[in-house]
């Protein structure tokens, strides 16, 4: 499999220290990793981190253009695949109603055909039918839910809503581009 460009969209959630972790995995398997942060991503954890793993520089500004004045967030529409995790009620929220106003939501509006998302958020939140409806909506427009997992939450008990593992997200991914590439 040839290398493959990745957008990795990052929202403003607990589950941020673990998509470091993702994108050091995706980088070492050979793809070029390149991280989208949201302004709340940013008070999680610093893009320096996702930089520093990817060696590439993450997008932070949903305004900001490259050298030709072409914004950089709309660059995602090149990228074979798009990753976001944690993948925030806010983000899913956004996203289904279709707007672009951060790096992570402007870029998924032009996301490519291979799109996968990453939902993490407490049990109460991921009940939530408001959720649960957008949820749906991304799934009806071919974005490929991975997780979330039963498990430990912030708030110190378990149960659904946990980010699923970055090795989980990193096999569902490698399956689908590898059955992509023998399709095409
Ligand atoms: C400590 C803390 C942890 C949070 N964890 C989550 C989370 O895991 N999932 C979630 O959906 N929102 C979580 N939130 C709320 C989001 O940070 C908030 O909705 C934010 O606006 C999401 O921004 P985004 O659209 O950039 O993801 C948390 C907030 C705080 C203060």
């Amino acid at each position: 499999m040839k290398a493959k460009k990745i957008v990795l969209g990052v929202g403003g959630g607990i589950a941020c220290y673990k998509a470091v972790m993702l994108a050091s995995q995706l980088t070492q398997k050979g793809f070029e990793v390149i991280p989208f942060l949201t302004p709340a991503a940013q008070s999680f954890v610093q893009a320096l981190s996702f930089e520093g793993v990817t060696q590439k520089h993450a997008v932070v500004d949903h305004l900001q253009v490259d050298e030709r004045g072409v914004s950089v967030s709309l660059l995602a529409a090149e990228a074979d695949a798009m990753v976001i995790a944690p993948a925030t009620a806010d983000l899913i929220g956004k996203m289904a109603a279709g707007m672009g106003n951060d790096p992570v939501s402007l870029a998924a509006l032009v996301a490519p055909d291979l799109r996968f998302f990453c939902p993490a958020m407490n049990d109460r939140m991921w009940k939530n039918p408001f959720v649960q409806r957008n949820v749906e909506a991304l799934e009806k427009a071919n974005w490929r839910r991975i997780g979330p997992e039963n498990g430990h939450l912030a708030e110190g008990y378990s149960a659904p809503g946990r980010m699923a593992e970055p090795d989980r997200i990193l096999a569902s991914i490698l399956e689908i581009l590898h059955s992509h590439s023998e399709d095409s």
